[in-house]
């Protein structure tokens, strides 16, 4: 028996959200907001708090500074039940920061990296790799030390008999600096989106950007594609897809991926087959849209399951 179904190894920071503001920022001006909201950021936790709720026993591995915004991200993954004794406190940098200025349904995002940038393989207390089923990598292009160290970081997983999910989300600076033919032979399970998938190969179509990864996946991959559905590519080249549940009152799809990727983890520690971990995956990206943010749908068990049933008629069966 291991002490944790899966290690969320990612970024954290918090979000400064900021509402009905009174026109886009301009140098020399001062603009106003209406509305200010001060929660925990980043995709990784998001993930981790959502499959902490549906059941697994979740740990996070991630850097924050000694501060008080540290503070707050440590004190929320802990509400949601997500072990923090893996974190990491940079005695130098701060915790990272968003800035987010929603304009209707555009939002301008402002980031300071600071921890998250440098907590590399050898800041990680290496016991993880032992107590742990499953490690979920995320949002490498916003962890330069990480993704530097990503080789080391497989390695261990492997020598210690660990599953690995990444999702590597979009790069931001768009140099898509990661050698998939090397890194994609050690992850289990691959959960791109369509436009990342495609960026990261550097092809101009879906079908060739699968050709692109097939001769290197680990185990499967998962494109997601939004109100589309999902698409299982298995490593012998079987292909399932999977129209989305539709819910025809959207609130919003931010963190959608990363509910998708908790929903279908959470399936796969549990040794679901591939399609139910696919279609559970499907379930919490639908559900995750029935609410605001990225964990507002993701509450205890039973709320998830009442909201299941009135959404699909059925519960998550996890
Ligand atoms: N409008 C929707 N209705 C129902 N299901 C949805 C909707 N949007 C997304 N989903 C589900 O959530 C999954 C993941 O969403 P999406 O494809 O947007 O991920 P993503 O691009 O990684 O998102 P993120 O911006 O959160 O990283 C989809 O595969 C789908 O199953
Ligand atoms: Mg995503």
């Amino acid at each position: 028996m291991k002490r944790y179904d899966i290690a969320a190894i990612g970024e954290l920071n918090v979000d400064v959200i900021l509402n009905q503001i009174d026109g886009f920022p301009e140098m020399g001006k001062e603009k106003f907001a209406g509305q200010m909201l001060l929660t925990l950021g980043s995709s990784t936790a998001i993930f981790a708090a959502n499959a902490s709720s549906l059941g697994p026993k979740v740990c996070f591995v991630g850097m924050i500074g000694k501060d008080s915004f540290g503070s707050l991200v440590k004190e929320s993954l802990e509400a949601k039940g997500v072990a923090t004794d893996y974190l990491i406190e940079s005695p130098s940098a701060a915790t990272g920061a968003t800035i987010v200025m929603s304009y209707d349904e555009d939002r301008a995002n402002l980031t300071y990296q600071g921890a998250m940038d440098i907590m590399g393989f050898d800041d990680i207390d290496q016991s993880v790799f032992e107590n742990t089923k499953h490690i979920h990598l995320s949002s490498l292009f916003m962890q330069s030390a990480l993704l530097r160290d990503i080789d080391k970081v497989l390695d261990a997983a492997t020598r210690n008999g660990v599953t690995v999910s990444l999702d590597t989300q979009w790069d931001p600076a768009e140099k898509w600096a990661l050698d998939y033919k090397s890194v994609l032979p050690k992850i289990t399970i691959f959960l791109p989106n369509e436009k990342e998938l495609q960026a990261l190969t550097a092809t101009s179509s879906l079908e060739e950007a699968i050709e692109a990864v097939l001769p290197y996946l680990g185990c499967a991959m998962v494109v997601k594609m939004g109100s589309k559905g999902s698409l299982l590519v298995r490593k012998d080249g079987s292909r399932n897809m999977l129209p989305s549940f539709l819910n025809r009152n959207v609130v919003d799809a931010i963190g959608a991926g990363d509910s998708f990727n908790s929903g279908f983890v959470s399936a796969f520690v549990k040794g679901l087959p591939l399609e139910k971990c696919q279609e559970i995956g499907n379930m919490t990206g639908a559900l995750n849209t029935t609410a605001a943010g990225g964990t507002g749908a993701f509450t205890s068990p039973e709320e998830i399951n009442q909201r299941a049933i009135k959404l699909f008629g059925r519960t998550l069966d996890l």
